[in-house]
């Protein structure tokens, strides 16, 4: 049975490939983007985020069977953190309603291997309180500094939404609705996002040094698009809070093998 996914970001990159491949299986998708897609919306904004989501109800006729957040950007400004951790988390939960009349109802987000980086502990207590007026306070004091600093926010954004994820999963607002909930996080993938700082051998360089990538070095959208496409499957029963690192061996890499013993006793 033809089943309804709602992706953001559907007008670029991961987005855009996830909902060409759906479309290609015989699929429905309501793409949300700023512009290019069926929903035309804001996701850096509240009135942008209700907008959004009630008029991808309304094109879904008001059931729908999955969510795909995929919509973020990557610049040392404070509508990184409105973008990728209230742009995800305030969408997804406007659209619990039209979740539960499915089946089947499944919900995945990107995050990224950059949920692994040096961040700013203040962005991310302010966007798991759901407080997104200090949050963007805080990125602004660090976007002031320049973009170096300013770069924080994008690990930040990553890595709260991250632990949302883990956080509500398991919540009745999900688990307990029969919704299994789950993140990926990439490495260094070919879309729009990264081709400026890919283009120069200093920048592939200097991506290369944060972002090891052992397995088969940068990867293409369908490798992510794929993996998104299976956790919002029929399939995935018992997958939730998961955050699946599918970035080349960086994560491996970083942490190495022991992500363990934090449970050992001593
Ligand atoms: P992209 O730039 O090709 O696509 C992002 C899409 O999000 C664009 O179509 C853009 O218009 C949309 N978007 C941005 N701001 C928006 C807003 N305020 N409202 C609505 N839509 C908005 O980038 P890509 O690479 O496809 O990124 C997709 C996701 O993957 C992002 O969340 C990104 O952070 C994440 N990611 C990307 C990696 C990469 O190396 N490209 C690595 C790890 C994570």
């Amino acid at each position: 049975m033809t089943r309804t996914y709602v992706i953001t970001g559907a007008a670029s990159g991961i987005g855009a490939t996830t909902a060409r491949l759906l479309t290609e299986r015989g699929e429905r998708v309501i793409g949300i983007d700023l512009r290019g897609t069926d929903v035309d919306a804001d996701l850096s904004t509240p009135a942008g985020r209700q907008e959004a989501a009630a008029k991808a109800t309304e094109l879904a006729g008001g059931t729908i069977d999955a969510v795909i957040a995929c919509a973020g950007i990557s610049a040392p400004i404070p509508a990184t953190v409105a973008v990728n951790f209230f742009g995800v988390t305030e969408l997804l939960e406007a659209l619990l309603p039209a979740l539960a009349g499915s089946d089947a109802p499944r919900a995945a987000v990107v995050s990224s291997m950059a949920s692994l980086q040096p961040n700013s502990p203040e962005i991310v207590a302010a966007a798991l309180a759901g407080d997104e007026a200090t949050a963007l306070a805080e990125a602004e004091k660090l976007t002031a500094q320049g973009p170096e600093i300013g770069y924080l926010v994008y690990p930040s954004s990553k890595r709260a939404l991250a632990r949302w994820v883990r956080r509500e999963s398991i919540t009745p607002a999900w688990a307990g609705a029969g919704i299994p909930l789950n993140a990926v996080a990439p490495g260094t993938v070919l879309t729009p996002m990264t081709a400026g700082l890919l283009a120069t051998p200093e920048g592939a360089a200097m991506v290369d040094a944060s972002v090891p990538m052992p397995l088969n070095s940068h990867q293409p959208p369908e490798s992510v698009a794929n993996l998104l496409i299976w956790l919002t499957s029929v399939e995935n029963t018992h997958m939730a809070g998961q955050v699946v690192y599918d970035d080349g061996g960086a994560d491996a890499t970083l942490r190495g093998d022991d992500i363990w013993s934090w449970a050992d006793q001593h």
